[in-house]
């Protein structure tokens, strides 16, 4: 009998979980790099390596024994990936991809430069204050500051309004972990990367304009080994406290927006030459205008209703471009479909608690992620998929609020 393909993904989370249950379909393995037997995803059955995934010795653990290394999120030291690549495993997306998701500056600076639209933004440096108002200018106008790094969900964003809420701003943020951390760490011979983040060393956060916002949408693609890039339908996202709360696919916007959207993901997957799912969320602003906000290289939140209304789900095909297997089509099988997070209450609602209370949703299709009930966490999703598109946005949304005990 062959040995199963193993695919060793660093991370235990649901996206990790998810990605388990298609594993399980293509007959794949599994093995996550986990911190606890109760991570999401090795209590959905996935082999499980016990370690620290800030650790090189843990990876290589990882990476000893499996085919191919993939991540369920960014936050890995990009210089243990490398570690990885240069002792000739399979590692995707590359470090080198990697990147443009785990440090914000690298990613704006890189797009700037091939000329992709992105926000005004500039490194805040040690003087941050002078950096953020010589950005801001004489009139100070509305300003997004950001973690270089590490944010997620919303955190590591903060919208300035006044020049006057800098101050407090600044010394309620932990500073100045950033330098030293990184440069002591860059090696003599300086590669590009190096090179890129011994110059910047001392920068923790960027600055940039503030987009009035007239639609958030994501483009989810998958790239495989061979250059093809394919593309799922447009993704609207509804945000609320920084995080992306509901979806629905096709997103509400102009077929000529949707071409727009579709054939820049494809120019910057190809820029940044990523192999498996990528997932771009952008801004169209007030004037239409198309702008990238951040890229995650992974499956993504925005893509969960793939599993439902697209022919092949984001995380079959992430896993099928890591391995370089043909990849599955991204097209819709249903008209529309919605999603909405089962987020944690303030009551700490477990939702396996709720399940009986769904009685009014039978078709919607629940995700729960195993986890523990804390305030604002991402606990599960509902997506229901069909014709008509306004009921099931409301549908997904009060199923949703019946599993977290609203
Ligand atoms: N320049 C900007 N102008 C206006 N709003 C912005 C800007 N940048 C970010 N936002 C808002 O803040 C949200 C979170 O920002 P961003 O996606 O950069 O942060 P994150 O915490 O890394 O992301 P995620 O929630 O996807 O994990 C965005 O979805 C958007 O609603
Ligand atoms: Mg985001």
């Amino acid at each position: 009998m062959n040995k199963p393909v193993r695919v060793g993904m660093v991370g235990a989370g649901q996206l990790a979980r998810m990605t388990q249950q298609a594993a399980i379909d293509l007959g794949i393995e599994l093995v996550v790099l986990a911190k606890s037997p109760e991570d999401p995803a090795v209590l959905a059955g996935a082999k499980a390596i016990f370690g620290d995934d800030q650790d090189v010795g843990s990876l290589f653990e990882l990476a000893e024994n499996c085919d191919v290394v993939t991540f369920d999120h960014e936050l890995v030291p990009n210089e243990a990936i490398r570690a990885l690549e240069d002792s000739s495993f399979r590692v995707y997306p590359s470090s080198q991809s990697f990147m443009y998701s785990q440090d914000k500056l690298y990613a704006r600076m890189k797009f700037k430069e091939a000329g992709f639209p992105i926000p005004d933004f500039a490194a805040v440096g040690s003087d941050q204050i002078g950096d953020v108002n010589s950005f801001a200018g004489v009139t100070f106008r509305p300003l997004v500051l950001k973690s270089r790094s590490g944010g997620y969900d919303g955190r590591g964003v903060w919208v300035v309004k006044e020049v006057s809420e800098l101050r407090e701003l600044f010394s309620s943020l932990a500073v100045g972990k950033r330098a030293g951390d990184v440069a002591g760490k860059v090696k003599e011979s300086f590669g590009d990367r190096e090179r890129f983040l011994a110059e910047n060393a001392a920068v923790e956060f960027i600055v940039e304009e503030y987009i009035d916002i007239a639609k958030e949408i994501a483009i989810l693609g998958v790239r495989g080994q061979n250059g093809e890039f394919l593309t799922y339908a447009p993704i609207e996202t509804v945000q609320r406290g920084g995080i992306c709360n509901e979806l629905f696919m096709p997103a509400d916007i102009s077929p000529e927006t949707a071409t727009r959207a579709k054939e820049l993901a494809a120019k910057i997957a190809e820029h940044i030459e990523v192999v498996g799912l990528v997932a771009i969320e952008m801004f169209i602003d007030a004037s239409g205008e198309i702008l990238i906000n951040e890229l995650a290289l992974r499956p993504h939140n925005s893509g969960h209703a793939t599993i439902e209304a697209a022919y092949t789900s984001q995380f079959q095909n992430h896993l099928r471009a890591v391995l370089d297997w043909p990849l599955g089509s991204v097209e819709m099988k249903v008209p529309w479909a919605a999603m909405a997070n089962i987020l944690g209450g303030q009551g700490q609602t477990d939702p396996r608690t709720q399940i009986c209370q769904i009685s009014d949703f039978p078709s919607a299709s629940i995700h729960l992620y195993a986890k523990k009930p804390v305030p604002g966490r991402k606990l599960g999703h509902v997506t229901v998929v069909g014709g008509e598109k306004d009921l099931l946005l409301s549908k997904a949304r009060r199923c949703a609020g019946v599993l977290s005990g609203e």
